[in-house]
């Protein structure tokens, strides 16, 4: 028999399933440019595609984003680890991150905010509405540009012709709480790995 165990409500949204962790950079009116950690991050729309991201009302960043309208999500991998973990523990409010950290900020195509250079994934978002929720801001952001590293999507199309990048070449980071860990190798091919159950009914 399978025993479940009853864990204290507020380790749910951190400690049980892994979360993407994101660098998000923004800019505010005196154009120094900010980064902080955020793991609260999801996609909510695909037509037009969006992203929704949740940060606490007290951060600076929060006011950045309020006042320029946009911001822009930056993939890492793990050998930005210490970086990113700067950047999730130090408030711009007191220091230049981008300076402090040697990180290249580049100037984006539609946002104010920047692209840290050294994230092979960005994503432009222009904030289209803020959901307000208890402890945390949920800024939905329309995706206006995607960047990605250009080795990383030089080769062929999958299965459904899309040009994905070459993801395994990556170590992107998650967090489980307290722990920073890779995602691995691929393992199966999604909307596929169904068949192999060999059991039947109606695929959508
Ligand atoms: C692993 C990790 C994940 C975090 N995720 C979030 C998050 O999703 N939302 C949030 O508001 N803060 C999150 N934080 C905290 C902020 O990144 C941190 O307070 C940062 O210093 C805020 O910077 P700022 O004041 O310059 O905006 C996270 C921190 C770490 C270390």
């Amino acid at each position: 028999m399978i025993v479940k165990k009853l864990l204290p409500l507020k380790m749910a949204t951190m400690t049980s399933l892994p979360l993407a962790v994101t660098l998000v950079s923004s800019i505010g009116k005196d154009n120094k440019p900010n980064i902080m950690v955020v793991t609260y991050v999801t996609g909510v729309n695909e037509e037009p595609p969006m992203f929704g991201i949740a940060i606490r009302p007290q951060k600076h960043s929060n006011s950045l984003i309020r006042f320029s309208r946009g911001f822009v999500i930056n993939i890492p991998t793990l050998k930005l680890i210490k970086e990113i973990d700067y950047c999730g523990t130090h408030t711009g409010r007191s220091v230049q991150k981008f300076g402090q950290l040697g990180l290249l900020p580049i100037k984006a195509r539609k946002v104010k905010a920047p692209l840290i250079a050294e994230c092979p994934i960005n994503i432009e978002c222009q904030l289209d509405k803020i959901v307000k929720l208890p402890s945390h801001d949920f800024f939905i952001g329309k995706v206006v540009v995607l960047h990605v590293d250009k080795k990383l999507v030089e080769g062929k199309k999958n299965i459904y012709g899309v040009l994905l990048p070459k993801f395994n070449q990556l170590d992107f980071v998650f967090s489980t709480f307290l722990d920073y860990r890779v995602i691995g190798e691929k393992k199966g091919t999604a909307f596929q790995e169904h068949k192999k159950l060999n059991i039947g009914g109606i695929c959508l």
